[in-house]
């Protein structure tokens, strides 16, 4: 506890000072004032109304109450019994004279040690007495001097007492708010025995305040501080989302953040503001932290590659909620390709299900996988032998992915319900889990990015695989509120997902509300997920379509399925067919594969042959897409030219 200055301590004084707290129980007046100044010091208002604050405490203490109040009445009880000694000498106004230069320059001298008023006001009654002795010794104390005597001294006696506080003002009134903070950490600090104190706070919006901690780093990192995030909430009495400590995004393991929210930050539901993901930087804000402030998530990063999430949450927590709006991110973007793989039979995100490639139950995910597996493969392929321009460098094979040098768009797989496709308990979902993992491995380089969402971050609901997790993990990282613990290895997160509140205040649900390790380097500061405006259903940007080759490559890989295409209106990318003469377009190749074959034809053998006939035989220089070749058997078979097999995707033509 700091002494007062060794100025406000008279030298008679000196030498008995006394720890204020050791003598507590036997307070006395000095010590009161003593524990009333380190009070009033911890006050951040030092600056303004310092003294105020220690006589308002002081008045509140019993035991000096009375102290300072006596001062005017000791003086005017001199002033009377000096007269009246006077009086009784042979020359009183003689004698007057000289004590009205000498008693005035005592009570200075006397009193300079005093605080600024205290002094002051001592130097004035003095001269007062220096008018006063003179009048009362030689005149006596007949009419009307003691009547002006008396007047004279009310005023100053009542100056003194309005000064020194007669009782405490507004002893009821809470102390400031960022006095109480200070306060409350203070107490907290000792109880946990922390080396941290906390800086200057920063306002936020709604009454809320933001503190930097500094720990001393030695006995106390902002690791301890974490550790105890419920006291912190306890202490200011707040739930977990509006008091809690967070770390320095620097990651110095000394310094963190202290946030106090005022009521209810999170509770308002953002909109999405319709912007897709920074180009330069490949972030996107998803959401906003309790302080007001962008919860951003990385998609890409250029000459790098794509990155991978792992969304958990307990039912009903928002996890798909937030998928839908990384679907829209995604398309306003334009460079990505969403793919959904929902097991729970298209019932997870069926908005999506015309839209964009989707696949619904375990079934068409394991051969959506399957295919997206082989396309990544073939893109990888012919990364590897591309020739590119690095900076005036002539390369050959691309160690990485980028859009801009590349022009392939990057699909988004987004696979729901991750936990019933990935159990690995039978054959087709063991297939399932090798081709997530080797996506989760081989993605990046090849512009693919896997969003895995399950409601437990738990092995088990990732086919018990380590390595998938933590590729995932590798990303970003999203929880929402969980149903039970969730363990710091499982998701690296300190705070625990599971003791967000089920609730707010107002008693709605905490619908989006969780944490996000991504970017922004804040995974211990809550977060609520942004809504997509229900108006941007009406306006579902352009969806893009894979290359090519990446669909062939999953064509081959599905078997006679194909790629399972959206069946709603999709932008077709310009096709070199449409602009094809009479004779030499699509239509008319795979009517000539299949009138040449004379026999029954699988589409994966349609689109070979197709493909040698044009390139070979009719010297085009780019092969008909595979949706070309799937629009023309459509026309074909409908126009009765070739018929379809009711079960198999194997066609033939009706006549030779
Ligand atoms: N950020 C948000 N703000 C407001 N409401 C939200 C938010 N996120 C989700 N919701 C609402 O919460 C409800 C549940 O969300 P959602 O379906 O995404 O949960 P889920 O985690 O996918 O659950 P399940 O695991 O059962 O599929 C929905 O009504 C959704 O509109
Ligand atoms: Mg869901």
């Amino acid at each position: 506890m700091p002494r007062p200055p060794a100025k406000e301590v008279p030298r008679w004084r000196r030498g008995k000072d006394i720890d204020p707290l050791l003598s507590a129980g036997r307070l006395s007046g000095r010590d009161a004032e003593q524990i009333a100044r380190a009070y009033a010091r911890i006050a951040p208002q030092q600056t303004a109304g310092t003294k105020a604050e220690v006589n308002d405490t002081l008045a509140r203490t019993g035991a000096w109450r009375w102290r300072r109040h006596t001062a005017p009445f000791i003086w005017i009880a001199c002033l009377l019994l000096g007269a009246y000694g006077l009086r009784l000498t042979a020359h009183p106004f003689a004698y007057a004279m000289i004590a009205s230069v000498v008693v005035p320059a005592l009570m200075f001298w006397g009193t300079r040690h005093l605080s600024p008023y205290a002094a002051h006001t001592s130097a004035a009654w003095g001269v007062i007495t220096s008018v006063w002795l003179p009048s009362l010794a030689s005149l006596g104390f007949s009419p009307p001097l003691p009547g002006l005597l008396a007047l004279n001294w009310a005023v100053c006696a009542a100056l003194w007492v309005r000064h020194y506080r007669w009782r405490p003002h507004a002893p009821e009134q809470p102390a400031p708010e960022p006095a109480g903070d200070e306060v409350t950490w203070a107490r907290l600090t000792a109880e946990r025995k922390w080396n941290a104190h906390l800086g200057t706070a920063g306002k936020l919006g709604g009454g809320g305040r933001r503190y930097p901690i500094q720990c001393d780093g030695i006995k106390t990192t902002i690791g301890t501080v974490l550790a105890a995030s419920e006291n912190i909430a306890g202490a200011w009495h707040k739930p977990m989302t509006e008091a809690y400590a967070e770390r320095d995004p620097l990651g110095i393991t000394s310094r963190g953040y202290l946030t106090i929210l005022g009521r209810e930050s999170l509770m308002t539901v953002r909109e999405w503001t319709r912007t897709g993901m920074d180009p330069q930087t490949g972030l996107a804000v998803i959401g906003r932290y309790a302080d007001g402030s962008d919860a951003r998530v990385k998609f890409y990063t250029p000459r790098f590659g794509t990155k991978h999430a792992l969304i958990s949450g307990t039912t009903g927590s928002g996890k798909s909620e937030l998928l839908h709006l990384l679907i829209f991110v995604a398309l306003v973007t334009g460079w990505f390709v969403p793919i959904v793989l929902d097991p729970q039979e298209g019932q997870s995100l069926p908005f999506w299900r015309d839209r964009v490639l989707y696949a619904a139950g375990v079934d068409e995910c394991h051969r959506m996988l399957r295919g997206l597996h082989a396309g990544m493969l073939g893109r990888s392929r012919y990364l590897s032998g591309l020739r590119w321009d690095d900076e005036g460098i002539a390369m050959r094979g691309m160690p990485f992915f980028d859009y801009e040098l590349t022009g392939l768009p990057m699909p988004l797989i987004i696979f729901d319900e991750a936990h019933m496709a990935l159990k690995g308990t039978t054959k087709q979902e063991r297939g399932i889990v090798e081709d997530v993992v080797e996506i989760g491995r081989l993605g990046r380089k090849t512009g693919t990015a896997l969003w895995l969402a399950t409601h437990i971050p738990g092995l088990t609901d990732l086919g018990g695989e380590q390595a998938l997790r933590d590729m995932l993990r590798g990303g970003n990282v999203v929880s929402m509120r969980t149903a039970n613990r969730v363990g710091g290895p499982m998701l690296g997160l300190e705070k625990d997902p599971s003791e967000i509140p089920k609730f707010f205040a107002d008693g709605k649900e905490t619908y989006g509300l969780g944490y996000c390790a991504g970017p922004d380097n804040r995974p211990d500061a809550p977060m609520r997920s942004d809504l997509v405006p229900k108006a941007m259903r009406l306006q579902v940007p352009p969806v893009p379509v894979l290359d090519d080759r990446f669909l062939e490559a999953m064509d081959a890989a599905m078997g006679t399925q194909g790629v399972l295409l959206p069946s709603g209106e999709v932008p077709q990318p310009a096709e070199p067919d449409g602009e094809a003469p009479e004779g030499r377009r699509c239509v008319d190749a795979v009517w000539q594969v299949l009138s040449d074959a004379g026999k029954p034809m699988e589409r994966g053998e349609i689109i070979k042959w197709v493909s040698e006939l044009v390139t070979t035989g009719w010297g085009r220089e780019e092969p008909f897409t595979i949706r070309s070749i799937t629009t023309a058997l459509k026309t074909l078979t409908d126009s009765g030219k070739i018929t379809k097999d009711p079960n198999r995707a194997v066609y033939q033509a009706a006549e030779r």
